[in-house]
């Protein structure tokens, strides 16, 4: 189930600055040309307003599409044809769909594959029930998926369990025919639940996250038995862990549908970085990418990213998955304060996950054998223990 909450904050975190903007109420972004916070990313420091919230002659208008286009490494708008031509897109499938878009599987120019996200955005037409995202409204899924990609290259903080971002690409015009035909075999094999692209009109503009292939999510994965549910849950722990510490991260809708698992070589081993200290992590066959980020908040260098869901009163109130019980919890964590770094919502998403895997929700092709038994007790007593962490850091700390 997906849930959308479109009201992105920005938060200068320094009590000096106190600054809360709300993107959606700016025309444009103000910047400072003498700035005070020098190491802060390009894009994000570009956004933020000085404490006073008010225009002096030196500020420079910065919109939100100035920034995204910089992300995206344009000066402009591109046209959709000259992205994708239709020669790129012959070895394409569908293979996902979120309410903001269709993912497809396509060959790169390098002969690898990856998964691209095509998100509609800027027009005026609802898509699959909702409102198109703005510029300053995809802003945050750019930076905080760019960012949590980094960290692969981090040397404090490392880990290679975020979606591995390959391009991004702003572009407009006609949908390609391709993806138009890949989208009705989808939906007359699989069903849809979106809207078919054809209602988009020829000028609409679009946002293109590529992305490196994370295969499978964990909701339809079927794993040996329960080690590799406890491979994945460890590679998940260490990936939070990690950003928990570089980018005060918080995922904030971990379910099983934003996991992904990929098969590998039994033998490799995933190294992950926590504060300078290696941690290595088998895979035991399966590698883990978590995804979507659409209501995860970071911060750095001051600056905190993240959607307030306090104004999204809907997701409070849904029942019937563990999962819609976890939004509740996350809120009572933080007083609804959605600025606020509480990485206890990342460890109400672990115990999450390991409420799937020992209810046996996740399935298993081997449930009987002494391997799988042995690692299902593992997984319930961390189960039962890992509430008592305040964050997922602290746990990887005194568990690893
Ligand atoms: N990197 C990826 N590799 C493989 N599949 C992906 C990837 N990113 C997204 N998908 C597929 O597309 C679906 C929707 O993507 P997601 O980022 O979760 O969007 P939404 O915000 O709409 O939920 C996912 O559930 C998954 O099936
Ligand atoms: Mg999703």
């Amino acid at each position: 189930m997906h849930y959308r909450s479109e009201k992105l904050r920005l938060f200068e975190v320094p009590s000096n600055c106190m600054c809360i903007t709300t993107y959606e109420s700016l025309s444009g972004y103000v910047q400072q040309e003498e700035k005070y916070i020098n190491d802060l990313d390009d894009s994000v420091r570009s956004l933020s307003l000085d404490s006073r919230g008010s225009l002096s002659p030196n500020l420079q208008i910065v919109t939100a599409k100035d920034v995204v286009l910089r992300r995206c490494g344009q000066t402009d708008v591109l046209p959709f044809e000259q992205c994708y031509p239709q020669s790129a897109l012959q070895h394409c499938q569908k293979i996902g769909e979120g309410v903001y878009g269709e993912v497809f599987l396509y060959r790169n120019p390098k002969g690898g594959t990856s998964v691209m996200k095509v998100i509609p955005i800027e027009g005026d037409l609802i898509v699959n029930g909702e409102k198109q995202k703005k510029f300053e409204e995809i802003l945050s899924e750019i930076v905080i998926a760019m960012e949590l990609s980094n960290l692969r290259n981090n040397e404090k903080n490392t880990t290679t369990s975020f979606s591995q971002v390959q391009n991004v690409k702003c572009v407009q015009g006609v949908y390609p025919e391709r993806l138009l035909d890949l989208w009705e075999l989808y939906d007359e094999t699989k069903g849809s639940e979106n809207d078919s692209p054809q209602m988009f009109p020829p000028h609409q503009q679009y946002i293109v996250l590529e992305l490196a292939n994370g295969g499978d999510d964990l909701e339809s994965y079927v794993f040996n038995n329960a080690q590799q549910a406890y491979a994945v849950f460890q590679q998940i722990a260490c990936a939070l862990a990690v950003a928990e510490a570089q980018l005060k991260f918080e995922h904030r809708d971990l379910h099983w549908g934003n996991v992904l698992i990929n098969t590998v070589n039994k033998s490799k081993v995933l190294p992950f970085r926590l504060n300078g200290k290696e941690i290595l992590v088998e895979t035991n066959g399966v590698e883990a990418t978590i995804i979507d980020f659409t209501l995860s908040r970071v911060e750095f260098d001051g600056v905190a990213i993240f959607y307030d869901l306090s104004l999204d009163d809907e997701l409070f109130h849904a029942k019937g998955d563990y999962q819609f019980e976890i939004y509740r919890l996350m809120q009572k964590a933080n007083g609804n304060m959605w600025q606020h770094f509480e990485p206890f919502s990342n460890i109400l998403w672990l115990h999450y996950i390991l409420d799937k895997a020992v209810t046996s929700a996740v399935r298993y092709k081997n449930p009987k054998s002494k391997i799988h038994l042995k690692y299902m007790a593992k997984l319930k007593k961390i189960k039962d223990e890992i509430l008592a962490f305040r964050s997922v850091a602290e746990f990887v700390a005194e568990s690893f």
